[in-house]
């Protein structure tokens, strides 16, 4: 069962976070780049629940699907509608360290209070701000992990508050060129 205050964050944030999107769209292309594979974002230490969105990408509306070459001029907003949710969600492609690029989706909504978040970076998605009371968010692209903030790697961490919890993450996968969101954790 999906807390009831969680579930009306959600639709509260959800006119102004697909403005938020429409901006997005508009990112010029900046270069090219080869996505090796779609990042393994483990379930973020929230508490969060697990919405599955699409069993696999050939059970997932084609509304949903992102192609690798749409993210190549940076992150894309999608509406991802579950039974009675609308969950904001922006796919990206996160740059390692190590120089491998990965697909990655986060749930747009600030651990806060719930705001609609700005996305940082240009090609790559690099973190989040959040207008409401400036907490920011930055991504962990070390694939051993960011041990002085005790992230994951691709987890979206707080860098400065006053949000503690890292942004809930969306699990994607790559097919034929485009990325596909499997699971939310909201
Ligand atoms: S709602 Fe984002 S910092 Fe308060």
């Amino acid at each position: 069962m999906i807390d009831e205050n969680r579930r009306n964050t959600i639709k509260i944030f959800l006119g102004a976070t697909a403005a938020l999107g429409a901006g997005m769209l508009a990112t010029p292309l900046v270069g090219s780049l080869v996505a090796e594979r779609a990042g393994y974002i483990q379930p973020q230490r929230t508490g969060a629940i697990p919405i599955e969105v699409c069993k696999s990408p050939d059970n997932c509306p084609e509304e949903y699907a992102v192609p690798l070459e749409e993210l190549k001029n940076g992150p894309v907003f999608k509406l991802l509608k579950v039974n009675t949710m609308a969950i904001p969600a922006v796919f990206g492609i996160v740059r390692a360290t190590d120089g491998k690029e990965y697909p990655v989706a986060y749930v747009s909504i600030c651990t806060h209070f719930g705001c609609p978040l700005n996305v940082s970076g240009g090609k790559y998605l690099t973190g989040f701000h959040c207008p409401c009371h400036g907490s920011s968010f930055i991504v962990c692209n070390n694939p051993d992990g960011c041990p002085d903030k005790k992230a994951a790697f691709l987890e979206m961490y707080v860098s400065s508050g006053p949000a503690v919890r890292s942004l809930r993450a969306v699990k994607v996968e790559v097919k034929n060129g485009k990325v596909y969101p499997l699971v939310a954790y909201v």
